[in-house]
């Protein structure tokens, strides 16, 4: 099963397609890295090798598979893949892991957009500076589940956890 996961801001038009911003996170939502960490702990993630740079040490717990199309790119602690396929199948490779995690950025976003099984992300309720963006999503694909809410607190805007499930007899194309 493919879970994205994302936390995404409002652009100047209102819509919900700001991820990134000076190769980072526009904001930092302590609520909301809890919730990834606990949604991810002890899955493989699959990420582009810009967030792979991105963060600040390998997250503990979690196999970390990057996607270069640069055949020298390595680094420690990282299973390399140069294709979104050979990402899967070395997240299967180690074990029958039910739940893969596709991590980011947005080319990796767009590389599995239409074979996620289930969506879990964070609609952050604030026009965000960025220049990293995800298409708006169509609503009809889903079943929209919403989790908890937290009002804007000081610097930290409002936001809202969902869980996106495909509607039954959905199949990946
Ligand atoms: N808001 C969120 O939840 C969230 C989550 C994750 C990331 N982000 C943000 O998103 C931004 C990074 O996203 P991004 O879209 O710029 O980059 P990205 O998706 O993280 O990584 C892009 C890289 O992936 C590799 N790649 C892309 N397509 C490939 C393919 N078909 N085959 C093999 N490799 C491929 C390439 O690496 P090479 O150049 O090495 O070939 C490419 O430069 C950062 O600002 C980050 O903080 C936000």
């Amino acid at each position: 099963m493919l879970i994205g996961i994302w936390a995404v801001g409002q652009d100047d038009k209102g819509r919900y397609t700001v991820i990134g911003h000076d190769s980072g996170l526009p904001w930092r939502l302590p609520a909301d890295l809890k919730r990834v960490k606990a949604l991810t702990m002890g899955k493989p993630l699959i990420m582009g090798r810009k967030t792979f740079e991105s963060l600040p040490k390998l997250l503990p717990g979690r196999r970390h598979i990057v996607l270069t199309r640069d055949k020298d790119w390595r680094a420690e602690g990282v299973e390399v893949a140069h294709t979104p396929d050979d990402a899967v199948a070395i997240a299967h490779a180690d074990g029958a892991f039910d739940e893969i995690i596709i991590f980011g950025g947005a080319q990796i976003y767009a590389l599995f957009w239409d074979r996620f099984d289930r969506l879990e992300t964070t609609l952050v309720h604030a026009r965000t500076e960025g220049d990293t963006f995800i298409p708006p999503r169509d609503q009809t694909d889903w079943d929209d589940h919403i989790g908890d809410h937290f009002e804007a607190d000081g610097d930290l805007p409002a936001f809202t956890f969902h869980t996106l499930t495909r509607p039954e007899g959905w199949s990946a194309p």
